[in-house]
């Protein structure tokens, strides 16, 4: 069962390859993550992952309503994520992610801000950004998976910190 999932729904493959570049960077940090398309996501599957990133391109100025069911599902499910993204390619106004955030924020879950945007189709470096992204996620979810005093001594370290103290922060 991977520990993140990344959900998406992409027209055109804008999306997709943020989800691959995000999964990318999860699993560079050694934790395991898995993409899905939003219509072969099962949801007993979302339910055991510690992390879920969910993204959708805009359309007609929002998500296409079949992502926007896809997460009304979740609500349903008891998910136990409480860490999540949210991302998205966009052509000119972008307000997809950011309503993928609200809503899952009102999941319980803690996004981490900024919500990911790119306009059209990734480059080299919007896809390192999306693979910052995955590094980000598989370290909020470290405290969980490394054992104490094996944490690298990295600027990670002090992310590690803040969440076990404040449990996410977001
Ligand atoms: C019919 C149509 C409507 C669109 N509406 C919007 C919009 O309202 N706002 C926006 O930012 N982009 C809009 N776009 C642009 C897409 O979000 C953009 O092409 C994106 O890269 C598609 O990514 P995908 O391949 O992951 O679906 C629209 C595109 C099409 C074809």
């Amino acid at each position: 069962m991977p520990k993140v999932v990344v959900v998406y729904l992409s027209t055109s493959g804008n999306t997709k390859a943020m989800a691959d570049a995000i999964v990318e960077g999860v699993q560079s940090r050694n934790v395991e993550a898995k993409a899905m398309n939003f219509n072969e996501a099962r949801i007993e599957e979302l339910k055991d992952a510690d992390a879920i990133a969910i993204g959708s391109s805009t359309f007609y100025y929002k998500m296409l309503p079949p992502m926007e069911k896809f997460i009304e599902s979740l609500e349903k499910a008891k998910i136990k994520a409480k860490i999540g993204a949210a991302f998205g390619s966009y052509g000119w106004s972008g307000e997809a992610p950011v309503m993928i955030a609200e809503k899952m924020r009102g999941l319980g879950i803690s996004i981490i801000d900024p919500v990911l945007r790119v306009q059209y189709q990734p480059s080299e470096k919007d896809l390192e950004e999306c693979k910052r992204l995955g590094k980000d996620i598989a370290v909020k979810l470290k405290p969980k998976y490394v054992r104490p005093g094996s944490e690298p001594k990295s600027k990670d370290a002090g992310m590690m910190k803040e969440i076990k103290m404040g449990e996410g922060g977001h």
